[in-house]
């Protein structure tokens, strides 16, 4: 077989069926020049295997073209394909499948769409006690009944359950899944903005005896409306919507009603909640889960809680995460740095961390300057893997190590006005600062004295120079195994972020006195002890 003239052309139809992307990206990228065009010859198939191999993957640019390929979502089409098939009988449960695989992933991330799995509203709903003849339920953002039919699962009596959503098909869909399932005509499943139902004069909305839902997380919602529910929840500004709803619930809980809500990872953690999760311990916990990652494109982690609107009791949640099940003292979450609940603890873990975070010590927060990794907009263009005239080394994540770094072997210009990303280059330029590993489970942080640039897999700490504690015993401390061990307890991440690493205790009068401690010693300070599993034990 004869090889193809390398410098022969293909059509645009072909080049996009190679590229596997739509005709319209590849003529913008025609005229972006990536790809060389002559009329009569086509596409130059050598620009074509160069823009494969070279340009496309570095730049994620099929990627991004595929994303607006399928972003290309036309909702008035879907809405009505679904009414056609609701009226002419469909079963409603394969029309809620239909529906939810229908959209585009840019839709359901802007209005917060993803439909939850049965099995998690079932485990939700069985922190629910069964409920008595009259006891009200409601799903606030009932999409396509999922809740709602859990609900009826758990013995709530079809009348008393209330469902509103903003989506009139899916409103459509839950209603006929409850009619279907209970012969009887859902009422009370309305199409509403049940954020708007909440902060309406009282009266205008019921209030029930138990919440259960997975609210919208991260619904694009003008920034005027996020003020005004904060106003109206006295909590912080620009709170995600997963938050509003909860305040939202908690307003229209009768005292002693129940609250289920399956949360993005974040509210647990992130400062961003910590209002939220001060309001929420506030009140008594039941249970806390951990679902994992349960939907299709997100990579965000499911996690509900349950609580009863009464002041937080003195005993025990029942925390679920992964095969373990465990009580954990309501009490040992208020004194995490913001409020963090991390039920992923259990009560012993809890014990070691208290110790760590209680004892007296101060921390980077507000003591040091921070800086990112070079972006170079371009790696494939600017890094060689040789030195050379006018090119400097820069290290990479994998070049450090804990208390060391290899000779770094990328190199790019040294010109910085390049990139598209660069920290003050006095940063980069002390004489000590703190480099870490920023994509990593585990802490790694090296002590850097030698003036090193680096690329955005690492991060710098530019303390302030009066810090009581040196940079190199700052650096030897994270990378202990202790505090490894409860930077993953208290956080639970996979980045190295900041705000974590700001509010890490650094036992300053230990560290003063004992600059090149080792670990027994940090240990002993701490009256601890290391099991062989890893863990570590008062
Ligand atoms: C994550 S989905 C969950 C749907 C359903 N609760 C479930 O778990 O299957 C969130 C739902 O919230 C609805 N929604 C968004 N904003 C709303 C609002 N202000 N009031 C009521 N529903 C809303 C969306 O239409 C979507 O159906």
């Amino acid at each position: 077989m004869t090889k193809p003239d390398p410098h022969a052309g293909v059509t645009i139809h072909e080049a996009a069926d190679a590229l596997k992307v739509s005709e319209a990206s590849v003529r913008n990228w025609i005229r972006a020049g990536y790809l060389n065009f002559d009329r009569g010859v086509g596409v130059c198939r050598e620009s074509l295997e160069h823009f494969r191999t070279h340009v496309a993957g570095t730049e994620k640019l099929i990627q991004r073209a595929n994303k607006s390929m399928v972003d290309g979502h036309d909702h008035r089409a879907l809405a009505s394909e679904i009414t056609r098939a609701l009226a002419s009988g469909a079963n409603p449960t394969e029309l809620s499948n239909d529906y939810e695989n229908g959209m585009s992933n840019s839709h359901r991330n802007r209005e917060g769409i993803y439909y939850t799995p049965e099995e998690i509203c079932d485990a939700m709903l069985s922190d629910l006690p069964k409920p008595g003849k009259s006891d009200k339920f409601c799903d606030p953002c009932c999409g396509t009944g999922n809740f709602a039919l859990a609900a009826l699962r758990r013995g709530y009596a079809p009348e008393n359950i209330f469902g509103f959503d903003t989506d009139p098909i899916a409103v459509e869909i839950a209603k006929n899944r409850i009619r279907r399932e209970t012969g009887v005509d859902p009422n009370n499943i309305k199409c509403a903005d049940f954020l708007e139902l909440s902060s309406s004069p009282s009266g205008t909305l019921d209030k029930f005896d138990a919440f259960a839902t997975n609210p919208p997380w991260g619904k694009k919602i003008p920034k005027s409306e996020k003020e005004k529910y904060a106003g109206l929840f006295g909590t912080n500004r620009g709170l995600d919507t997963s938050a509003l709803f909860y305040f939202a619930c908690a307003r229209a809980l009768k005292p002693g009603g129940y609250l289920s809500l399956l949360m993005p990872e974040s509210f647990f953690k992130i400062a961003a909640f910590r209002n939220a999760r001060l309001h929420l311990l506030d009140h008594s916990l039941v249970s806390l889960r951990d679902f994992g990652k349960p939907f299709k494109s997100l990579v965000t982690r499911a996690q509900s809680f349950c609580a009863v609107k009464l002041p937080a009791a003195a005993g025990e949640v029942l925390c679920h995460s992964g095969s373990r099940v465990f009580g954990r003292a309501q009490s040992s979450f208020p004194s995490n740095p913001s409020h963090i609940i991390n039920f992923e603890a259990d009560s012993e873990d809890a014990a070691v961390l208290s110790k760590l975070f209680k004892s007296h010590h101060i921390t980077l927060r507000g003591n040091a300057r921070w800086g990112l990794g070079i972006i170079t907009g371009n790696n494939g263009k600017f890094s060689r893997s040789r030195s050379g005239a006018g090119l400097m080394p820069v290290y990479k994540g994998p070049d450090i190590h804990r208390g060391r770094a290899d000779p770094p072997t990328t190199f790019i210009p040294k010109n910085l006005s390049l990139y598209q990303q660069v920290a003050p280059t006095e940063m980069y330029n002390s004489s000590s600062k703190i480099l870490y590993r920023f994509i990593s489970s585990n802490l790694i942080f090296y002590h850097d004295e030698g003036k090193s640039f680096f690329l955005n897999s690492v991060n710098m700490i530019v303390p302030s120079p009066d810090f009581p504690i040196p940079n190199s015993t700052i650096a030897k401390l994270f990378n202990t195994d202790l505090f490894n061990w409860a930077y993953s307890r208290m956080f639970n991440t996979h980045k190295i972020l900041r705000a974590d690493l700001e509010r890490m205790p650094l036992p300053v009068d230990f560290l003063r006195n004992n600059p090149d401690f080792s670990e027994n010693q940090l240990l002993d300070y701490y009256e601890l002890r290391k099991y062989e599993d890893g863990t570590f034990r008062a």
